[in-house]
Order: structure tokens, then C-alpha cells, then sequence
């Protein structure tokens, strides 16, 4: 059985720090209240003219250096965003541009914070069916465009960045002892829409619009759906909550970290945290958390590692991969 194996990861923040207290010079907030509520301590902006394909491209590249492979060699280039370049055409084809492949194919996929895992589930079975054997799977996002800045409730949630993955087709046994993606469960649900939206886009208003989110309704959704999307990916896999090593979940609040590790008795040692760092950057913050802890030496190869993800729609996910 083809399995799809992660060789090579790779991640990119923006130069542009901007802490809690540069955010409560502009709106009425304080470091205290997003500590306290969020865990966020800072967050990365994009400057003016530096667009998503740009931190695309870089995390790409880190990627595919960590991959130690060339762009010659990928057969696909999938691009996670919710803000891209351009209404058209898809971000993942200037990335595709930009690192000189001329071959193959590049387009995006767009399910908000839970981007990711549409994105690892889509790659898993183009490669499991044959369809692709090299994939250059991005998340990235400039959400800085999205936001508010008059909104306190809401722009000093997010950030922007980019995190990728290679995966590579490997000859696999089909049981849980193989390396790659063991499996992805992928949900949504349209009705919630209006907890978490955008009110404008291309079709609409002609205008990207700006976020708009009921926050506390989120969080509770939120820990109740990622803890079920965990529940089925284990239960698919028939393991439990102990045999996994780390859980590295959608970096959106601490809080809602904290609370599904408490829902599922999850050791919160295990839970790869890296929000108070870069904030809430949707669909690339479960690469850059993924990325952060393979680099500091945590994930291990033959490590299992669950990831999970929820963002507008609703959407959301778990994916379960041995490292
Ligand atoms: O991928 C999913 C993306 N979305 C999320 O992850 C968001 C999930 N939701 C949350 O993280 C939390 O609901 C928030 C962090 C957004 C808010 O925390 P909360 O504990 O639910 O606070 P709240 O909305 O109940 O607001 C409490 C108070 C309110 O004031 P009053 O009405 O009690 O006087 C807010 O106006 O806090 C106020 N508030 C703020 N105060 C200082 C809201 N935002 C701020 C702020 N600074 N930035």
C-alpha cells in the first residue's frame, strides 16, 4: 500500500513583530486581557506590498531545502489560504512560478483555519491513488487584510505566516506501523456560518469584506468539534488518546487548546503550542506548530502525531500521521 510520507518541513514568518502593547495604543485592550484570554503574547504583519505568495514561497522553499529535494521534482503544489494574491489565479500558481516548476500541476484549497488538513487529506489520497508521487503542500495567510483594526474583539486574534510540508509517495504495509498520513477525517457544517465570515467577497460586494466572529460561540463549538474530529481519527485507527506522542493542534487561543486536552485527558505536555508566538495565522498555524516542534527536536521520526484543526464554515479535522 502507497502511503503518503512527510520528508521535509519548512516555515516563514514576517520580520513585522507587532506585541500586545503596540495593539492597546490603537484600540482599547491591554497585554493583560489577550494574555489572559488568548495566551497571544505577539503576532507577525506582513508589510505593506509583502503578500501571501511571498511567505508561500519562502516556507515553500524551507520546505523543500528540509525535503532536500528541487521544485523539478514535485508533481503538485497545494496551496491552503483563505488570502490569496488574487481572486484568480490561484496563489499556488505563483508559488508554483516562483520556485521554477514547469511541470505539474498547482492550485489551492480554501476551508479557512482547517485549511490544512482539507489540504494533508487531499494530498494523502492524490498520492495513495497514484495520481501524484511529490506534493508541496503549503498553509498560508496574510489575515492582517482581513481584519478589522477598529475591532478589538477580533484583530488582536490573528497573524500572518506560512508553514509547508513535502510529502512523497512511499511504499507503506497498510497498518499503523507505517510512516506517512495513517488517516484524515474532515467535517463541516454550512448552518454556522454567521459565527465566523468575511462580509463581503468577489460575488458579493466586490470587496474582500472584513472578519466577523461571535467569538463565544466559536470557543464552544470549537472545543467540542476538535475534540470529536480527534475522537474519530483515533477511533478509525483503533488507538487511544495515550499512544500518541504529540498533539499538534490549530494555534487560535491557548484556552481552546487547554480545554480539549481537559475534555479528552489529554497530557498537556503533549500539546505543541506555539500561539502566544504568532497568534492565529488560519490555515498555516498547524505547519508552523508542526515545523516549530520537529525543529526543537520533540518530534521524533516514528512519532505519532495527531493534528487537528477548525475554522470558518464551520469546518474542521483531525489528521493522524506517523512521523
Ligand atoms: O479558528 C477559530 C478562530 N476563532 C477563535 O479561535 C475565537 C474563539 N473565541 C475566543 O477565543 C474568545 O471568545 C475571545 C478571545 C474572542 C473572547 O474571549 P471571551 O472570554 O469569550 O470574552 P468575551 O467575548 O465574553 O468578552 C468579555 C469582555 C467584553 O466586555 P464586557 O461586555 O464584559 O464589558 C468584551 O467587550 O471583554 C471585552 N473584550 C476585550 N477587552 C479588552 C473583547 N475583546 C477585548 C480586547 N481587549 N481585545
Amino acid at each position: 500500500m502507497i502511503r503518503a510520507r512527510i520528508i521535509g518541513c519548512g516555515a516563514f514568518l514576517p520580520d513585522n513583530i507587532v506585541t500586545n502593547d503596540d495593539l492597546a495604543k490603537k484600540v482599547d485592550t491591554s497585554d493583560e486581557w489577550i494574555r489572559e484570554r488568548t495566551g497571544i503574547r505577539q503576532r507577525h504583519i506582513a508589510r505593506d506590498g509583502e503578500t501571501t505568495s511571498d511567505l508561500a514561497v519562502a516556507a515553500g522553499r524551507a520546505a523543500l531545502a528540509d525535503a532536500g529535494i528541487d521544485a523539478g521534482e514535485l508533481d503538485m503544489v497545494i496551496c491552503a489560504t483563505t488570502t490569496p494574491d488574487e481572486s484568480f489565479p490561484a496563489t499556488a500558481t505563483i508559488v508554483q512560478a516562483r520556485l521554477g516548476m514547469s511541470r505539474g500541476a498547482a492550485f489551492d484549497v480554501q476551508a479557512v483555519c482547517s485549511g490544512f488538513i482539507y489540504g494533508l487529506a487531499l494530498a494523502d489520497s492524490l498520492i495513495r491513488t497514484g495520481a501524484a508521487r511529490t506534493i508541496l503542500l503549503i498553509g498560508a495567510e496574510t489575515m492582517s487584510r482581513l481584519l478589522d483594526w477598529t475591532d478589538r474583539s477580533t484583530c488582536v486574534l490573528f497573524g500572518d505566516g506560512a508553514g509547508a510540508v513535502v510529502l512523497q509517495a512511499h511504499e507503506g504495509t497498510g497498518g499503523n506501523a507505517d510512516q506517512g498520513v495513517l488517516n484524515a477525517k474532515l467535517f463541516s457544517d454550512g448552518r454556522l456560518h454567521d459565527m465566523l465570515y468575511t462580509d463581503g467577497g468577489v460575488s458579493k460586494t466586490q470587496t474582500a469584506g472584513k472578519l466577523k466572529m461571535q467569538g463565544k460561540e466559536v470557543f464552544k463549538h470549537a472545543v467540542t468539534n476538535i475534540a470529536a474530529a480527534i475522537q474519530a481519527s483515533l477511533d478509525d485507527a483503533g488507538l487511544t488518546v495515550d499512544q500518541i506522542a504529540w498533539f499538534v493542534p490549530h494555534q487560535a487561543n491557548q484556552r481552546i487548546l487547554d480545554g480539549t486536552a481537559r475534555k479528552l485527558n489529554i497530557d498537556p505536555s503533549r500539546v505543541v503550542s506555539t500561539v502566544a508566538l504568532h497568534g492565529n495565522t488560519s490555515a498555516a498555524s498547524v505547519p508552523l506548530a508542526l515545523c516549530t516542534a520537529v525543529r526543537d527536536g520533540r518530534i521524533k521520526r516514528g512519532d505519532l502525531v495527531l493534528l487537528e484543526a477548525m475554522g470558518g464554515g464551520f469546518t474542521w479535522g483531525a489528521a493522524l500521521i506517523r512521523w
